[in-house]
């Protein structure tokens, strides 16, 4: 990680030389240490803080631009340790506390992920509870977090896996709520489930690029040409302002295998002016466009923007260490070399997510989900959802070649995502 002293070393020793004449010079420079210190070190507890939780009272953190005036993160309780990495750790059998809800009293859960009414043999992938090495997470209490969604807005803004991990909120929280007083509505890309007792709504937005796209279609959007336009996050964004909680992803669609086509124009224009980007440098302009709208229309002193890492796939059993050209089909444990880590592209794109956020002062919490969940390929949908059309006799007699690797099963790993979410919302 780049350290903010070292590039800012001209402006530094530009004032070491002043300081030689002037006793006021010296105030200013260890003035201007003191408070790079404090602003960077503020920025790198919100993206990459490390937790304990204590019932301590909330933290106090120091604002940018005041230098000196303490506020409270919004919505926070409590603190963590900063020195427990809530991301580094392992799986742990916990049959007494897992699931936390079952699938079929959750009716929100699409058909796509219901794994046991599609018939899935095995059911012990929804018994592991994720425990950091340095600390344990705070339990999900659902009643906080519902008390605290009153009269708010939370959202999930992102593609289908983040859709997943919408839904599995969703299931975490709804029971609290008595029937005939929820609702989840659809219209185009906006999902609404509200609480009209908490006058509360948890919306998902489907923009699998956060920018426009011609990929954008929340039915139809399986488009093998992919465009996005350059500059155009306002576009969906206009319908997340007023949001008081915002968890991005992005990710999966970026991932063709090719150069990336970026349009610079409009989608209206007839002759398309498109330019050609490698995959990093398409993420990373997607990375900033979301910054800089976070930073023009979320207040960091009454909202919280959270970011969830790539969710892994497992696609190729040969990733593994398993050469039956076989995936996550018939995979009833996980990996268990700590070091796993998969495909290269994901580590390519962490380094871009890692470079952007460190260079970025724009407040935003880094869900790192994507180590934790990569030992996991029992978690799948695999083949048991509801298939988009009807499968071929030669697909039927191979099953690994429609098995769906990509999304997991509810309930399952994408609760214990929101579970950490849970833990850097109220206690960060
Ligand atoms: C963090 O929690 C762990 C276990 O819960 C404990 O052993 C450790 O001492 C705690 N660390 C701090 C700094 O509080
Ligand atoms: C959950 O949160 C509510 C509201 O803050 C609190 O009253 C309750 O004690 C909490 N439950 C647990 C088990 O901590
Ligand atoms: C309900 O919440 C919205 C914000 O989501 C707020 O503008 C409105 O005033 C609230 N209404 C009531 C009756 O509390
Ligand atoms: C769906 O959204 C569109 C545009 O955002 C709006 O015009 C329409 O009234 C909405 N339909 C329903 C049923 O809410
Ligand atoms: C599933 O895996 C087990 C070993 O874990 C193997 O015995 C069995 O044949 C596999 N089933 C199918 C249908 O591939
Ligand atoms: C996320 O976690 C992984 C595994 O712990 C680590 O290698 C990676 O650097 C982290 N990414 C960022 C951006 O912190």
């Amino acid at each position: 990680m780049k350290t903010p002293l070292s590039s800012s070393s001209s402006p530094s020793s530009s004032l070491l030389r002043k300081a030689r004449l002037s006793p006021y010079y010296l105030f200013t420079l260890f003035a201007f240490i003191v408070f790079v210190t404090i602003l960077y070190s503020e920025d790198f507890s919100c993206l990459f803080s490390q937790l304990n939780y204590t019932s301590n009272l909330p933290i106090t953190k120091t604002s940018r631009g005041a230098g000196k005036k303490k506020v409270k993160l919004p919505f926070s309780v409590g603190r963590g340790n900063e020195r427990c990495d809530v991301f580094s750790g392992k799986w742990v059998w916990d049959e007494e506390n897992r699931p936390l809800y079952e699938e079929s009293e959750c009716p929100y859960i699409q058909p796509q992920l219901t794994c046991q009414e599609h018939g899935r043999p095995d059911k012990d992938y929804r018994l592991w509870r994720w425990q950091p090495h340095g600390c344990s997470l705070p339990s999900f209490n659902a009643t906080l977090m519902l008390e605290t969604l009153r009269g708010k807005r939370m959202m999930f803004v992102g593609d289908s896996l983040n859709r997943g991990q919408y839904v599995s909120m969703v299931c975490l929280l709804h029971r609290l709520i008595p029937e005939g007083s929820k609702s989840m509505k659809t219209n185009g890309s906006l999902t609404i489930f509200t609480a009209k007792e908490y006058n509360a709504t948890i919306e998902f937005y489907w923009a699998p690029f956060l920018l426009e796209s011609n990929s954008d279609d929340a039915v139809v959007h399986r488009i093998s040409d992919r465009i996005v336009r350059r500059g155009s996050i306002n576009k969906h964004g206009r319908h997340w302002k007023g949001a008081d909680i915002i968890v991005f992803n992005t990710y999966l669609w970026w991932m063709t295998g090719i150069k990336f086509k970026i349009l610079q124009g409009s989608f209206d224009d007839e002759d398309k002016d498109i330019v050609e980007l490698s995959t990093e440098d398409a993420y990373r302009m997607g990375m900033k466009s979301m910054l800089r709208w976070v930073k023009k229309n979320m207040d960091p002193k009454k909202t919280r923007v959270f970011f969830t890492s790539m969710s892994p796939s497992h696609q190729k059993s040969i990733d593994w260490g398993d050469d039956s050209n076989g995936n996550c089909y018939n995979q009833t444990t996980m990996i268990e070399d700590p070091t796993y880590w998969g495909s290269d592209s994901r580590k390519s794109i962490m380094q871009v997510i890692g470079e952007v956020f460190s260079k970025s002062k724009v407040p935003i919490t880094f869900l790192n989900i994507t180590q934790l969940s990569s030992y996991r390929k029992d978690a799948h949908t695999s083949i048991y959802k509801k298939q988009w059309g009807p499968l071929t006799p030669e697909q039927l007699a191979n099953p690994v070649s429609y098995a769906d690797c990509v999304h997991w099963c509810l309930p399952g790993v994408q609760d214990t995502w929101n579970e950490l979410l849970f833990a850097k919302l109220f206690y960060p």
